[in-house]
């Protein structure tokens, strides 16, 4: 396609999506569960205003009924208040621990309340198919003065659970605005899965949580689904989905906005699959920062195709520190629509933190197997930073119709850059100059990346 056909087709796209915003926006309610999913739009909630297109929203699966009466565990006939102010966690906590004996069970979260949960572990292995119903509101503490020293690393941990559900219409909300503005550097977490199986999250709102929103770390087999994630474009650090060590992973069908990543993989994941997901704002999704402090870090089989980045800071990016062990390979980035995105395609293995010192450092986590494929749109800076080590260059980094314009917003333009980087291209390719930025073959890069592979494939 030409440069001029692209842009204007991208035109009549942003002017169709903000005749939706405007015209449609008090009609979101109703559209939600109308049938007309398929073109719907919906309005950011960042403070700018800026509106982010919503993917189409999946159809239900058969089967999926309502939960049975006999087995549910209703919070109120537990004692818990839901009027906001009342410490709501301890009931909570024994609907919990009654529905955990019990195979099927429904922990219900009604919806017309809000209830005030304290940082709380919810703690298994319980009877299969235990699902959380969340229909109402459920409050963190607003004050970080009144969260305890012990909780300060998540609000709502799961641990040990294993064929279990979180769903429902309700609303997740971490009342973050405190965090983000005190100098208080956590790991805090709103929703954390520890160690957890067959895990699905759907069609919840999680909202202003003080760090990442949805976290899981050590688990196998999760599905996310049809989930609503934001906070404020000037949250800082606040991710809306950290995966640490993941493997078998499907994030599809999801709205995903606020201040730091999108999606973050994280060392130790594999078989990731994300798709129809739109990011706004933020900083995009990333693989990364791998191998900090000379740590080992093995990414791979990782597939990222069908996703809307509006205003981001980055498309997709991975990133390496320098000294790091270990590998990334076999990653697919495919049909990425960005607008106004900074710099859409990213490699850096000298990712470093500004407060940390890591200029000496030799060595990289190696990367190779990266394919980019159909990433249309426009940036506002550079449309693509492959910036790869001397020592370990990138290899079979393979460039496959790419059709990036200047955004109309953009404040000057870098061309496009690939250090050390090889791989192929294909036709089309826009900017033109795409086409002798990477290099061709590399013997040499191959064998030192293998060597490096060989460590993740001894089960780091
Ligand atoms: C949960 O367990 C049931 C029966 O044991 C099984 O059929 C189902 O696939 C499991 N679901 C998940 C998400 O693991
Ligand atoms: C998505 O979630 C909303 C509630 O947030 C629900 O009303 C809607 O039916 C869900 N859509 C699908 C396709 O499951
Ligand atoms: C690459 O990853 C995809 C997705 O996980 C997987 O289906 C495929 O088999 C992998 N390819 C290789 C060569 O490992
Ligand atoms: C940094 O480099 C200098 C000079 O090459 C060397 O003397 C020093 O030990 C290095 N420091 C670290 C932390 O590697």
């Amino acid at each position: 396609m030409k440069c001029r056909q692209c842009l204007s087709i991208l035109y009549l796209f942003f002017f169709l999506a903000s005749f939706h915003v405007t015209f449609l926006g008090s009609l979101v309610e109703a559209r939600k569960s109308s049938a007309l999913s398929h073109k719907k739009h919906k309005h950011g909630k960042g403070k700018s205003g800026r509106y982010c297109p919503t993917p189409a929203a999946p159809t239900p699966p058969p089967g999926s009924t309502d939960p049975t009466m006999s087995n549910n565990f209703n919070v109120l006939s537990f004692g818990a208040k839901g009027n906001e102010a009342t410490d709501d966690t301890k009931a909570l906590l024994e609907a919990w621990e009654a529905a955990c004996k019990v195979e099927g069970a429904t922990v219900e979260i009604p919806s017309g309340n809000k209830f005030l949960i304290n940082p709380i572990t919810f703690q298994g292995p319980c009877m299969p198919q235990l699902v959380l119903q969340i229909d109402g509101v459920v409050l963190a503490p607003p004050k970080v003065s009144s969260w305890p020293k012990s909780g300060l690393f998540q609000w709502i941990n799961f641990k040990w659970v294993q064929n279990f559900t979180i769903q429902g219409s309700g609303i997740v909300d971490g009342q973050g605005s405190e965090w983000w503005m005190s100098s208080q550097s956590t790991t805090n977490k709103a929703l954390r899965f520890y160690s957890s199986n067959g895990i699905t999250v759907r069609d919840i709102t999680i909202t202003n949580s003080p760090l990442c929103h949805l976290k899981f770390d050590n688990s196998v087999g999760i599905q996310v689904h049809n989930v609503t994630i934001s906070s404020p474009e000037d949250s800082p650090n606040t991710d809306g989905i950290h995966l640490q060590n993941c493997r078998d992973v499907e994030i599809h069908h999801s709205n995903i906005g606020c201040g730091d990543d999108c999606v973050s993989i994280q060392t130790g994941c594999s078989n990731v699959h994300l798709h129809h997901i739109t990011c706004c704002p933020g900083h995009g999704i990333s693989l990364g920062g791998l191998g900090k402090d000379r740590s080992i870090a093995c990414v791979s089989d990782i597939v990222v195709e069908d996703i809307i980045m509006h205003n981001t800071l980055f498309g997709v990016r991975i990133k390496t520190w320098p000294g790091g062990i270990g590998s990334v390979k076999n990653v697919s980035f495919s049909g990425i629509q960005v607008s106004d995105v900074k710099v859409p395609l990213i490699i850096d293995q000298f990712y470093c933190e500004s407060n940390v010192h890591c200029k000496n450092q030799t060595g990289a986590v190696a990367i190779s197997g990266i394919q980019y494929n159909k990433i249309v749109g426009t940036y506002s800076t550079q449309p693509i930073h492959f910036a790869c080590s001397n020592d370990i260059p990138c290899s079979d980094v393979d460039l496959i119709d790419i059709q990036l314009t200047p955004s109309p917003r953009n404040r000057g333009l870098l061309q496009a850059l690939c250090l050390n980087s090889y791989g192929k291209t294909a036709a089309p390719l826009i900017p033109q100059s795409i086409d002798y930025c990477l290099r061709d073959g590399h013997r040499l890069a191959r064998r030192v990346q293998s060597s490096h592979e060989k460590i993740c494939q001894l089960g780091y």
